[in-house]
């Protein structure tokens, strides 16, 4: 393995990589929550970037602080335009997604097909660094089955053990990637939709646990499953760093406990529900006034009250029938009204 020390400065949690969820709405709403962590945009593909619509992909608010961009390549020439555009943006970090199995990405050798060809994450990772000063990570899993997809490729397409992805890491390791973050799942690329990609393969929390043990120099997250600030304590005693995906919106109120697992934050108290609403009404105004769907500003907030007294209600307030631009500032209003103050104003 490469003994490649980054000195890459990056918090210890991020909010993850998430296709039509973790677009620049509910990012500045999550900064809302916590100002310590890491926020990933969606996957955005290179082709996009150089192809595409490029300010309106790329475009983020200052306000939503440190931001890595996410992007899928299929080549060394592609990752390399597209990071070089990407520059022009103040993103903190940029990642390549070797983790994301969908027939569409893994038909064109992007997300975790990638894994399949150990040399071409490498040429694409070092394309990447070349592109760019700012640090180069990857996310990938802890192993791929592609059987019946990429038999048509001469690599090899059963990645399913340590040894398999101490191999593939011994190669890529070479392109010296700032960060690892590793979904622990093995990634199943035919028959199994995205979503069932990311609960039937079962959690390997130890594969990951031993590569940093045994590679401690490595930079490394870990990903998948983490749902409480416990689980994410426990494993910041064994990894660099976990990364948070479906939590960050099934019930997004944890993020305001993030800053209690970093000793340096300047956050001292979480912000009560009540206010979180308080300081995205005005963003919202703003950004429904320049164009932004309403349903996409409003998603965000829909799980900020799981769990607690009310939220069923609250749900069915913020549903996508009611909602409509003109009634926006009512609905907020009916929210203050509806919910229980002690749970709008508590911070806990
Ligand atoms: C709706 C959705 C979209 C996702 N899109 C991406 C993506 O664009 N890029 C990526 O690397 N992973 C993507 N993922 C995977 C997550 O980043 C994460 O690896 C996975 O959800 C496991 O973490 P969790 O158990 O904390 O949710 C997506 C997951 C979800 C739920």
């Amino acid at each position: 393995m490469e003994k490649y020390i980054s000195n890459i400065k990056a918090p210890k949690i991020s909010i993850a990589p998430m296709v039509d969820k973790s677009h620049r709405h509910f990012r500045y709403f999550s900064r809302l929550l916590t100002k310590d962590s890491l926020l990933y945009t969606e996957m955005v593909t290179a082709q996009s970037i150089i192809n595409g619509d490029r300010n309106k992909i790329l475009y983020f608010r200052e306000e939503e602080g440190a931001v890595a961009l996410q992007i899928a390549a299929s080549n060394a020439e592609d990752a390399y335009k597209a990071v070089k555009l990407a520059n022009d943006y103040n993103y903190t970090e940029i990642n390549l997604n070797c983790g994301c199995p969908s027939d569409r990405v893994s038909g064109n050798l992007m997300g975790a097909a990638l894994m399949s060809s150990k040399e071409l994450v490498y040429d694409i990772l070092c394309a990447m660094k070349e592109a760019t000063n700012k640090p180069v990570t990857i996310k990938h899993r802890i192993g791929i089955d592609g059987t019946g997809v990429l038999e048509s490729e001469k690599t090899k397409i059963i990645m399913d053990g340590y040894d398999d992805l101490l191999d593939f890491l011994d190669t890529v390791s070479k392109a010296r990637p700032d960060r690892y973050i590793i979904h622990a799942r093995t990634a199943i690329l035919k028959g199994l939709s995205p979503k069932d990609n990311r609960e039937i393969p079962p959690l390997n929390y130890d594969m990951v646990y031993k590569l940093k043990e045994e590679f401690d120099y490595l930079n490394i997250e870990i990903n998948g499953g983490f749902r409480t600030l416990d689980s994410i304590k426990e494993a910041l005693n064994k990894v660099d760093g976990v990364m948070i995906g479906r939590a960050s919106y099934e019930d997004c109120y944890l993020l305001s406990q993030l800053y209690k697992l970093n000793e340096n934050s300047e956050v001292v108290a979480p912000t009560s529900r009540g206010e979180v609403i308080k300081a995205y009404i005005p963003y919202v105004i703003e950004e429904m006034n320049n164009g932004s769907s309403v349903h996409s500003l409003i998603a965000p907030l829909q799980s900020l009250f799981q769990g607690q007294k009310g939220s069923r209600k609250y749900k069915q307030l913020l549903s996508s029938s009611n909602i409509k631009k003109e009634n926006l500032l009512e609905i907020f209003d009916s929210i203050f009204e509806l919910m229980p103050s002690s749970i709008l104003w508590e911070n806990n």
